[in-house]
């Protein structure tokens, strides 16, 4: 048997929609796989989803990861899969992502290695669909690779791994509400303004010029959201006054997760991501709305086989 861990995503990372995303410690979620004698695809167990997720192979991001895998190989043996759910769903920490990505590492290893992590990106996106409905990678790609990582195109799908500030800290505050995507989409208008557009383009560029000189006030100014969040920040709790809260602490920048209910903070040292962690907290546990805060560096090594 064989197990991979996959980590949770920040997509988007405020100013850039859709194309962004990155890895954190944790959560995570777990898969294990191992061969069966009936020569299908299919789920056996899952764990820690309270009966939430799907056994059907197509209908499982997990499941249908590997199926699209082994039918891409024409790989004839049959895996069994159980999938450990660790991550909390509709909370924008890239859930479904995790559970295709970490079944993919997991079953590419069982089989011997024939691809490469990258090449796996695509069966990840094809299992991760299933649950959000579009083919998006901005979870999928940091999820699987690690680091920070633009998708400069869809259709060629074509990822660029980014460099990662080593003194850079992120601060996830979750609180227990639950935002499906397919709402927090519709809520965004299908066309922006022409200002929109150029101060969208502007703060992307700088981010990534942010990240490429290591200059973290530059990466700090230029993580302003202007697609989503005026829209979603709405259907946060208390998304204002946790994110005067990360600032007062010394955050550098202060977004939504995904498509959220978690809040982010970006920040240079280890204690103030502590401090931005604990106001965040209190923030919200003082409205009676529970959380719970996670805090990493970027995670650079991405989704991993465990044992
Ligand atoms: N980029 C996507 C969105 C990520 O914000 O809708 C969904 O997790």
């Amino acid at each position: 048997m064989v197990t991979a861990y996959a980590p949770a995503s920040i997509a988007n990372v405020s100013c850039g929609f859709d194309v962004l995303g990155l890895a954190v410690d944790a959560p995570g979620d777990e898969v294990s796989v191992q061969f069966n004698d009936i020569g299908k695809v299919r789920i056996v167990e899952i764990t820690g989803d309270e009966g939430k997720l799907p056994f059907e192979v197509e209908a499982n991001t997990a499941s249908k990861a590997v199926l699209s895998l082994v039918n891409h190989l024409n790989y004839e043996r049959g895996i069994d899969i159980i999938i450990h759910k660790k991550m909390p769903f509709g909370s924008g920490l890239g859930s479904s992502a995790a559970s295709a990505v970490a079944a993919v590492v997991a079953a590419n290893h069982l089989i011997g290695m024939p691809l490469t992590k990258k090449e796996l990106l695509d069966f990840a996106i094809d299992g991760e669909a299933v649950a959000s409905g579009a083919r998006h990678a901005d979870n999928v790609a940091p999820c699987l690779l690690g680091g920070v990582v633009l998708i400069r195109s869809y259709s060629p799908i074509d990822i660029i791994e980014l460099p990662v500030p080593d003194s850079l800290y992120t601060t996830v505050v979750h609180p227990h509400v639950e935002i499906l995507t397919k709402v927090a989409r519709d809520i965004m208008p299908k066309e922006v303004s022409m200002k929109t557009a150029i101060t969208q383009i502007g703060n992307l560029g700088g981010f990534i010029a942010g990240l490429y000189q290591n200059d973290l006030a530059l990466l700090g100014r230029s993580m302003v959201d202007v697609l989503a969040e005026p829209y979603r920040s709405s259907l946060i709790p208390e998304f204002q006054s946790v994110r005067n809260a990360a600032m007062y602490a010394g955050a550098l920048s202060f977004g939504i997760s995904g498509s959220g209910p978690s809040m982010f903070a970006f920040s240079d040292n280890s204690s103030k991501a502590e401090q931005i962690g604990e106001l965040m907290e209190k923030c919200l546990t003082t409205k009676g709305i529970d959380c719970k805060v996670f805090i990493s560096k970027i995670n650079q090594k991405g989704a991993s086989v465990m044992w």
